[in-house]
């Protein structure tokens, strides 16, 4: 029995009892309603919706007194691995069904396959063995940046003996594209917006309808008629072949652009035109692009992942959008991100995010993802992990959204497997200048740690085949070992950090610690100004987190795990100083401490490398 106006709790008796104080009781296990669980408030969300006779069963039991019981109704086990409609049909005489079960303290919503049978006696006939067979995985990355994601989990199935494979990758960040085709040559590396992608992927759908799988198709015309060339005219050009295709872009309608390799006078030139005009060219185009999988179809993607950018939950906006945050272009890539997944229907499905997706509005985009899963029949399974907990010199929590289709097995999360409290080794003890601009260089010395030792390791050891059996550009050398150069004030200042644990702006000449822990100006010491007169100890150094951050100017230390890193690599609000340099980390020690192996090059300007590394 529920509350006054509310529907009434639906549970499975496991058992009836008689209570030393005479009360008659029964125990129940609880079913769910989809609004009962933690996707609550995001069924909300009209762009998709729970069959309201879908019930989840969950672990939850207690006693109730047996006056409790309001009615009986009719709930309908059906096969997990059926389709929504077809799960709705089998139970149409029923007053609900449910397949999967819930678990309230790890949000998850997974197939029962024990005990078909048990309520109603009706199952379907469908073979309920659960296919785990893949034999080489695809993978494709959404907000690939230059690939973090997808090389881990690539690396991570290598040891668990399971060959995954990027073959698709989407950024639209040209540098990111560029540093994960580099690592990654075999990729289909996209370097456009999510959107388009997804509008590309509905026409090439079409595309191959059109040219691959319909054999009636008309015949284009032949290549006698195509290829009449004879004398060109000014401003008349021959088009070669066909070479790429996307959808839309900046400055560019919302329709299909071919790239046209073309032959002007005696030069060949390639550019992005709207073209319709040979469909012979297009169909070889369509037909070899289908072979080589250029593009995925639906059903082609084994694996997919990504971490769609919800910026319009940072602290750091002013102006979120707390009533509806899906109503903020800055978030609606999580809604692209479950289009794409809708559309694409891969086997499993790995989102990353921030934690505040889980924080923000009652955690209104977590919700709305999760719900987004259960109600395309995914198993879905919603946890948060520590990266420092599995080894990595950096404590960077983050949540994970794992969705598996049902004729899978929804995969876990593993159990963590280091303190996070201390670790060490991040930094290598390579002596680098704030201005060293030679971004390859030898190693010198041997690794001295477990985690150098493991983080040099060769492709071929971490079993990344990314290149075969060879071995990829630079693999051996020491790459990316340049900081991003501190402007001359900056780096005066950071010259006189002193070179231990723990120390930063605080110890600059001129600063004290008042009451309450906070920073503030020594009345009794003259302000100290360096060389270019602006102030050794700026303003926004003391005024940060109101005097009570120890962040500005903050050295980080070898037996520390260094906090969250993030996108910029600016001192005046984080701790990224070398412990015994006087510089910010360069862009290898924070690819380790993204977990980067060494062989990974990262291309494009240092600023650029710095950021789309720090997004990961
Ligand atoms: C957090 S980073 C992803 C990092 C990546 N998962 C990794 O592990 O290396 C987010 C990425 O999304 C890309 N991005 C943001 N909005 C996008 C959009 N609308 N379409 C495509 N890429 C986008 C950014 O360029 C950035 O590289």
């Amino acid at each position: 029995m529920a509350e006054e106006g509310k529907p009434h709790f639906i549970g499975r008796i496991t058992e009836l009892f008689e209570g030393t104080d005479h009360v008659k009781y029964f125990n129940c296990r609880w079913f769910f309603r989809s609004e009962d669980t933690v996707i609550s408030t995001a069924k909300l969300v009209d762009d998709h919706s729970h069959d309201p006779k879908r019930v989840f069963l969950s672990d939850e039991r207690n006693d109730n007194p047996l006056d409790c019981i309001v009615s009986k109704v009719k709930i309908l086990q059906v096969d997990p691995k059926l389709d929504l409609e077809a799960k709705a049909q089998l139970a149409a005489d029923n007053d609900l069904y449910y397949d999967m079960s819930y678990t309230v303290p790890y949000s998850t919503f997974e197939n029962i396959t024990n005990d078909i049978n048990e309520i109603s006696g009706i199952s379907s006939d469908a073979d309920s063995e659960v296919d785990t067979s893949v034999a080489t995985a695809t993978l494709l990355d959404l907000y690939s940046g230059c690939g973090g994601m997808s090389t881990g989990l690539c690396l991570g199935a290598a040891l668990a003996g399971l060959k995954l494979e990027t073959r698709w990758a989407v950024d639209f960040n040209s540098h990111a594209c560029k540093s994960l085709k580099s690592n990654h040559p075999k990729t289909e590396v996209r370097n456009e917006k999510a959107d388009d992608f997804l509008s590309l992927l509905k026409e090439w759908a079409v595309l191959c309808d059109q040219y691959v799988h319909d054999n009636n198709a008309e015949a284009p015309p032949s290549m006698d008629e195509e290829e009449e060339e004879g004398e060109l005219e000014k401003d008349e050009y021959v088009v070669q072949k066909l070479t790429d295709i996307c959808y839309g872009g900046i400055d560019r309608k919302s329709c299909i652009y071919f790239k046209l390799l073309k032959k002007v006078y005696v030069q060949f030139i390639d550019s992005f035109l709207v073209f319709s005009d040979c469909p012979l060219k297009i169909k070889e185009f369509v037909q070899e692009g289908h072979m080589r999988k250029v593009l995925p179809l639906p059903g082609d993607v084994d694996v997919l992942c990504g971490g769609p950018p919800c910026q319009g939950i940072s602290g750091l906006n002013r102006f979120r959008n707390r009533d509806d945050p899906l109503n903020d272009d800055k978030n609606r890539q999580l809604v692209t991100f479950m289009n794409i997944v809708s559309y694409l229907r891969p086997k499993f499905v790995l989102m990353e995010n921030v934690v505040d997706i889980l924080q923000f509005a009652e955690g209104y985009l977590g919700r709305y993802a999760l719900s987004r899963l259960v109600a395309m029949n995914y198993q879905s399974r919603l946890g948060i992990m520590l990266a420092g907990c599995y080894g990595l010199p950096q404590f960077r929590m983050r949540t994970f959204l794992w969705g598996a289709l049902t004729t899978m097995v929804l995969p876990k999360h593993p159990l963590p497997t280091h303190n996070v409290v201390i670790r060490g080794g991040a930094p290598n003890a390579f002596t680098v200048g704030n201005d060293q601009a030679d971004d390859v260089m030898e190693y010198l010395v041997k690794p001295k740690t477990e985690f150098q030792r493991y983080i040099r390791l060769s492709r071929k050891e971490m079993l990344d085949y990314s290149f075969g059996d060879k071995t990829g550009p630079g693999e051996g050398t020491l790459m990316d070992h340049c900081p991003l150069r501190l402007n001359k004030d900056d780096y005066e200042r950071v010259k006189r950090i002193p070179f231990e644990k723990g120390a930063n702006f605080r110890d600059l000449e001129g600063v004290r610690v008042g009451p309450n822990n906070v920073a503030e100006f020594d009345p009794e010491i003259p302000r100290v100004y360096l060389e270019s007169g602006n102030p050794l100890v700026p303003e926004y150094a003391i005024k940060f987190r109101s005097g009570k951050s120890l962040r500005p100017f903050g050295r980080l230390w070898w037996d520390e795990t260094v906090p969250t890193v993030v996108t910029s690599a600016n001192p005046h609000s984080q701790r990224i100083l070398h412990p015994s340099q006087a510089r910010v980390l360069t862009v290898r020690e924070n690819a380790r401490l993204q977990g980067f192996p060494d062989y990974y090059r990262l291309d494009g300007p240092i600023k650029e490398r710095q950021v789309y590394e720090l997004l990961c």
